[in-house]
């Protein structure tokens, strides 16, 4: 079959893999190739245990593998072939040199975007769906545009919004899709080129047009708004816990409000995730490098609220724990960064569960789809953690349960069994508001959640 396109993404991880996955099912007249240097990746996508777990994902896959999307690691084949470009790599948080801690490590896209150079013998549009700082494509085109070959590869912004746990649905219904370019004739010409293949199930009102600096930093912006509002309610959830408020009740009333709205304000042990903290420092950076000092602490705060409430939920296991938890067995359900993925890069668990070991703690951790991560997450405890599956036998034993991702299945647990196998007084720290407090404190359980005045029988 001729296909009317030729599509390569460059970085097959959650975002590469999934939003290509969706574009092979809604394009089937176009050709998508996935590719990565992580050998064992592609192996993955070629296989029936996919390397990411994302509800949905399996199925779209099986009906789109080797009939119009493929995986491989031939990366310069892939760019010889390719009519457009979309690179999906990380941008990690830099952690040496300049900027280190803050600004965005880009070694990874530039050295993409110098292969592409080095391999294309015909014009393409590159699309940036990686997150990046704002006028990359500037420098972009700088490297692009050094080619001795009569070739254009034109720069164009596309971010990648989804979610981790609801990417094919978001993928698939998004809010909005957004496409910047330079606004020359070679530039809109781009634009228009992947205005199409959104067109193939967007409608063109959710396909937001601009230039190519404000897709950049729209993105940036975005996460930045998201995680201020998780910031600003675990800040009044502190402020719940001493005056007898309750954060899910204040959430709600404020969240009735139109020009508010209910989304993004549920209390938690903190916000995790591989992108809300590194795009916020990125943002950081950026204002400092401006000499917008101001703008650079107002953002910065965010992180540190954040940082601040999963270091006070550490406090409060010990501080309720009669002030040490040396030599007791503590379960931890949950070590995802949020449900529905097993994805744990930035999970407040992985916190707590070191700021619990340096207290000696014994750690026992479930989760039904993130152990293995959290086996490498922490893998340097060895001793003081063990991995446990079923969260009944991670449970036995224990002096407290700490509910750190919001999976269903630990709404339903009969807790009943779990405290007859605990030890007494038995605690439960819900970190993710999630459970039925009132009636495991009539259990016979102390109960600790965000934002809510405590239940405990002594
Ligand atoms: P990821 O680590 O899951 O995937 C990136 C992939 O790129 C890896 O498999 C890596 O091996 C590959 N790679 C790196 N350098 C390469 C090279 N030179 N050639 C070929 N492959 C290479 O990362 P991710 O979560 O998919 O994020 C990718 C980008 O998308 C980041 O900029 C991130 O900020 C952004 N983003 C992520 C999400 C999300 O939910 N994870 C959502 C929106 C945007
Ligand atoms: C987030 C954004 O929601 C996406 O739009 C964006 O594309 C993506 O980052 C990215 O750029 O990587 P993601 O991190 O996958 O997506 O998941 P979220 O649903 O945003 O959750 C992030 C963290 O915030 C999780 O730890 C979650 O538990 C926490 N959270 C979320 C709360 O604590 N309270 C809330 O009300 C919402």
């Amino acid at each position: 079959m001729d296909f009317e396109k030729n599509i390569l993404c460059i970085g097959a991880g959650y975002v590469g893999g999934p939003t290509m996955v969706m574009i092979a099912s809604k394009c089937p007249r176009y050709r998508v190739v996935v590719v990565d240097i992580n050998q064992e990746k592609i192996r993955d996508w070629n296989s029936d245990n996919l390397p990411i777990y994302e509800p949905g994902l399996d199925d779209l896959v099986k009906k789109t593998r080797d009939k119009n999307l493929f995986f491989s690691t031939d990366i310069e084949k892939g760019i010889k072939e390719a009519d457009i470009i979309f690179v999906s790599v990380n941008t990690p948080t830099k952690t040496f040199g300049q900027g280190a801690g803050k600004a965005a490590d880009l070694q990874y896209w530039e050295r993409t975007a110098r292969q592409i150079l080095a391999n294309a013998d015909s014009s393409k549009i590159i699309v940036e769906k990686s997150t990046l700082p704002v006028r990359t494509a500037k420098a972009m085109e700088r490297i692009l545009n050094g080619s001795p070959k009569e070739i254009s590869l034109e720069v164009v912004s596309n971010p990648e919004f989804l979610a981790e746990g609801t990417a094919i649905n978001d993928l698939e219904n998004p809010d909005r899709v957004l496409i910047g370019s330079r606004e020359t004739p070679e530039g809109m010409r781009a634009r228009k080129e992947i205005v199409e293949i959104y067109a193939h199930w967007v409608t063109r009102d959710r396909i937001i047009e601009s230039n190519v600096w404000s897709a950049e930093l729209s993105k940036l912006t975005a996460n930045a708004f998201l995680a201020q509002r998780i910031s600003s309610i675990n800040s009044i959830s502190a402020l719940c816990e001493k005056t007898e408020a309750d954060i899910d009740e204040v959430a709600y009333a404020v969240g009735t409000d139109s020009r508010i709205g209910p989304y993004f304000l549920k209390a938690s042990v903190g916000f995790g995730g591989s992108c809300f903290k590194k795009d916020i420092l990125n943002l950081v950076y950026i204002c400092q490098n401006y000499g917008l000092e101001e703008v650079a602490d107002y953002w910065e705060s965010v992180v540190k609220i954040n940082e601040w409430q999963e270091r006070r939920f550490i406090n409060n296991m010990l501080s309720n724990m009669f002030d040490t938890v040396a030599g007791k067995r503590v379960a931890l359900f949950g070590f995802a960064f949020k449900a529905n993925t097993g994805d744990t890069r930035e999970s407040p668990a992985i916190y707590i569960a070191r700021g619990l070991v340096e207290e000696y703690a014994q750690v026992v951790i479930s989760d039904p789809r993130a152990l293995e991560n959290a086996r490498k997450d922490l893998k340097d405890l060895k001793e003081r953690v063990t991995f446990e599956m079923d969260p009944y036998k991670a449970a036995e034993g224990t002096h407290s349960i700490a509910i750190l991702t919001e999976w269903e299945l630990y709404k339903d647990l009969d807790y009943e069994r779990i405290h007859e196998s605990m030890v007494r007084p038995a605690f439960i720290f819900d970190g993710r508001n999630i459970l039925d407090h009132k009636r495991l404190f009539e259990m016979g359980f102390n109960v600790f959640a965000i934002g809510k005045a405590p239940l405990k029988h002594f």
